[in-house]
């Protein structure tokens, strides 16, 4: 196995530099693995972000795309308060990957060789069973099945329980309302989250429309949930109180956002602006959106429980911290006239930053 720690000079070059603090570039050639493992900044505590698995265009591609997400978890994880990190790996492969265990297992290895700077966990593309692989080789992983009674498993339906939290708090402040009860919502994508956030919503007696490339997750959402079905491309203009996007990134942009027709964007996505300045174009069309890594933080808090050992209490305690902060976020937004996102970043940062001193003097 190759890995290679990107230089400084290196590393200042990258478009998506950002401050990181470590970059590792790897590759198996037994296995076929290559991967990018990113540390964007560990002030709070070892950088803990999950493994993406994707196909990239080239390692340029998979390295911004590393890069963008792992300052992503840093802020993540300094709004959800957690003792941890920002960093994320990815990992693809240019020939079809014929044995996925010891695909996994030679990430792990790779995992094991930064000796705990990194803790590593299922995201897009990963699942259990890839984390159970990872686990032979290192302990620096979780997302592990749950032990009875301990924090464990598919972190999907928490970070939907967490989005459910935060969408409540979002129609509370932009529509005053104190319940779901009636509350239009449109769903992108019925994956993990999708589905149990739907299921959460339904409960609520929230009405769903929903769309997905795939027409049996849509089936069973008419199914199970009474939801309309709408159509992958206007499921987010529909004519709903909130757009929850819980599919891919980058779908709130100068073409989509005048299209919206929602007071509020509320979902699980992650990196769902375009750029930073469409957070202000939301803003000025009188769109409340609830910043990306905070209202879906409930899957790493999920991980961090599991990883340091703390209780079911302890977590449900802590998804708690997503309204909250939201609440916040919004109040600030409104009196600063700035965007949501723009708060987000500047109270992230504050977080950070407040560490600095006793780092220094440690
Ligand atoms: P998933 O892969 O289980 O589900 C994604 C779903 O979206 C799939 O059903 C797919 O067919 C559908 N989809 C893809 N493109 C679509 C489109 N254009 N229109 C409609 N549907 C489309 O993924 P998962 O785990 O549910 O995650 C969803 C989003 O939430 C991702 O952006 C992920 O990064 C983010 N996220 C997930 C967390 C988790 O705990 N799973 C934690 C934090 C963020």
């Amino acid at each position: 196995m190759h890995i290679e720690k990107l230089s400084p000079n290196r590393l200042s070059s990258l478009p998506a530099f950002d401050d990181h603090e470590e970059v590792y570039v790897v590759s198996d050639r037994p296995t076929g693995l290559k991967a990018v493992i990113a540390l964007h900044n560990t002030i709070l505590g070892p950088a803990a972000g999950g493994c993406r698995f994707w196909t990239y265009a080239n390692d340029e591609d998979a390295l911004r795309d590393a890069l963008r997400l792992s300052k992503a978890m840093s802020f993540k994880n300094a709004m959800a308060g957690l003792p941890l990190g920002g960093g994320k790996a990815v990992v693809w492969s240019e020939r079809p990957v014929r044995d996925r265990t010891a695909f996994f297992s030679a990430f792990g290895r790779a995992v094991q060789s930064l000796k705990g700077r990194y803790i590593t966990a299922e995201d897009v593309g990963t699942r259990t069973d890839d984390m159970i692989a990872v686990a032979r080789e290192t302990n620096f992983v979780a997302g592990l099945p749950a032990k009875a009674g301990r924090p464990g498993g598919n972190p999907s339906p928490r970070t939907a329980h967490g989005v459910f939290l935060g969408i409540a708090a979002a129609v509370k402040f932009a529509l005053a309302r104190t319940d779901l009860s009636g509350t239009k919502v449109a769903v992108q994508g019925l994956g993990s989250v999708g589905y149990a956030l739907c299921k959460e919503l339904h409960a609520a007696d929230a009405s769903l429309v929903v769309a997905d490339l795939d027409d049996d997750r849509v089936q069973r959402a008419v199914a199970e949930f009474s939801a309309k079905r709408s159509t992958p491309e206007a499921v987010l203009f529909e004519d709903v109180d909130v757009a929850a996007p819980c599919a891919l990134g980058g779908i709130l942009n100068k073409e989509t956002i005048p299209q919206l027709r929602a007071k509020i964007v509320a979902g699980a996505a992650n990196n769902q602006l375009d750029n930073d300045h469409d957070g202000e174009l939301l803003r000025l069309r009188g769109v409340l959106y609830a910043p990306d890594y905070v209202i879906n933080a409930g899957g790493i808090i999920q991980v961090a429980a599991e990883y340091l050992g703390w209780s079911e209490d302890d977590v449900n305690d802590r998804l708690k911290v997503i309204p909250m902060s939201l609440q916040q976020i919004f109040e600030e937004s409104n009196w600063r006239h700035l965007a949501t996102n723009t708060v987000a970043d500047t109270l992230a940062q504050t977080k950070l930053n407040r560490h600095l001193p006793a780092r220094a003097a440690g």
